[in-house]
């Protein structure tokens, strides 16, 4: 199949909404990362996604709606936190675990009586729901278990031949997939963390959020877990990554004397010029946001400049930096030495 890369335009959104009605996927923007769209509603058109992806069946997508009437019938009932988040924070990059509805094709849900929606605040990505009035699940447009991608150059490269239209956006603001927070629990739990965090979210709310076990540890395959996404490899570039967590210093003498063909290290900007090895670098040290946006695009760079092996220094584990964190270690496959 022949992929058309389009930059948005009224024509190529026409064509967008043109091909979702047909029942067709096709990737767009959003302010998180790219997504692989298709109609929720319809179970062949989800088929083409999982099959696009190469993902497994069991791990459900997020459906994403332009305003709040297209709730119904996605979801069976709205709870008064899921109200609470909604006001707050769409649109925006906060997916909202809720019961899910009669209209949402199963395949979506993997076969769980639970649906994630969110409302994008890309207006690209708005003005598709609401044109082609398709309400469209989409995973983030990668491989599975590549790194997510951010730029429409990047679903190119892992989605060329397998649909038929890209739209070209531009650079995604945020960097790292929206925050999933599940509202089902007697307690609101956060499932996967992003740039709205978790303090944001008690904010709003007056309660205790939880954060899920699985954010920062690998799951067992046979463990159950709440969001099924978190018990995959992720993020994953070619090279073989470990995070070092330590000082700068330890981290430098550690590299010194691990190098090797094609390593490269992963560090914060401003500190490239303290190694003797190639760098890539994902934003500041104490700048979280920039770290979000940048790392995955840095994933993918270690991928084409060629690198083996990786050294890449230590996000925090609190606020946004959770989020960058959490997609690292994955990419990592959870190795992390602690110096
Ligand atoms: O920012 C985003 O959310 C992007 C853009 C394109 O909107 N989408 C995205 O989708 O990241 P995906 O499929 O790559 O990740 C969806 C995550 C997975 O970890 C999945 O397991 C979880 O959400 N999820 C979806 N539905 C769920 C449900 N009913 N219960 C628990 N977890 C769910
Ligand atoms: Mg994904």
């Amino acid at each position: 199949m022949e992929t058309k890369l389009l930059k948005a335009d009224e024509k190529s959104i026409e064509l967008a909404c043109a091909l979702l009605n047909s029942g067709e996927v096709v990737g767009v923007p959003t302010e998180t990362v790219y997504g692989l769209a298709g109609d929720a509603r319809n179970d062949s058109t989800i088929e083409k996604i999982f099959k696009a992806k190469g993902r497994p069946a069991d791990n459900p997508l997020i459906v994403h709606i332009a305003n709040i009437e297209m709730l119904d019938g996605l979801v069976s009932s709205v709870s008064e936190d899921a109200k609470k988040l909604a006001k707050a924070f769409w649109p925006g990059p906060l997916t909202i675990i809720m019961p899910k509805g009669k209209l949402v094709s199963n395949s979506v849900t993997a076969g769980l009586d639970s649906v994630g929606i969110r409302m994008p605040s890309n207006k690209i990505a708005q003005q598709i729901i609401l044109r082609s009035g398709v309400p469209f699940a989409a995973p983030s447009a990668n491989i599975s278990g590549k790194p997510s991608p951010t730029t429409a150059a990047d679903v190119y490269e892992d989605m060329n031949t397998k649909i038929p239209l890209i739209i070209d956006g531009g650079t995604c603001e945020a960097g790292v997939e929206s925050t999933v927070i599940s509202v089902l629990e007697k307690n609101p739990i956060i499932l996967r963390p992003g740039v709205i965090t978790a303090s944001d979210i008690e904010k709003v709310l007056n309660k205790k959020v939880e954060i899920a076990k699985a954010i920062l540890e690998d799951v067992k395959s046979n463990e159950k877990v709440l969001s099924p996404g978190m018990k995959y490899k992720h993020y994953a570039p070619n090279a073989n990554i470990t995070i070092i967590d330590s000082s700068l210093e330890k981290f430098s003498d550690f590299v010194k004397n691990h190098k090797n063909n094609n390593t490269f290290v992963l560090c914060f900007e401003g500190e490239e010029s303290l190694f003797d090895l190639p760098a890539v670098t994902f934003g500041k040290i104490n700048d979280p946001k920039a770290q979000a946006h940048e790392l995955f695009s840095a994933l993918r760079k270690l991928d084409e400049l060629g690198a083996k092996t990786v050294f890449a220094r230590a996000p925090q584990k609190s606020g946004i930096s959770l989020a960058v964190f959490n997609r690292l270690i994955r990419s990592a496959g959870f190795k992390i030495i602690k110096l």
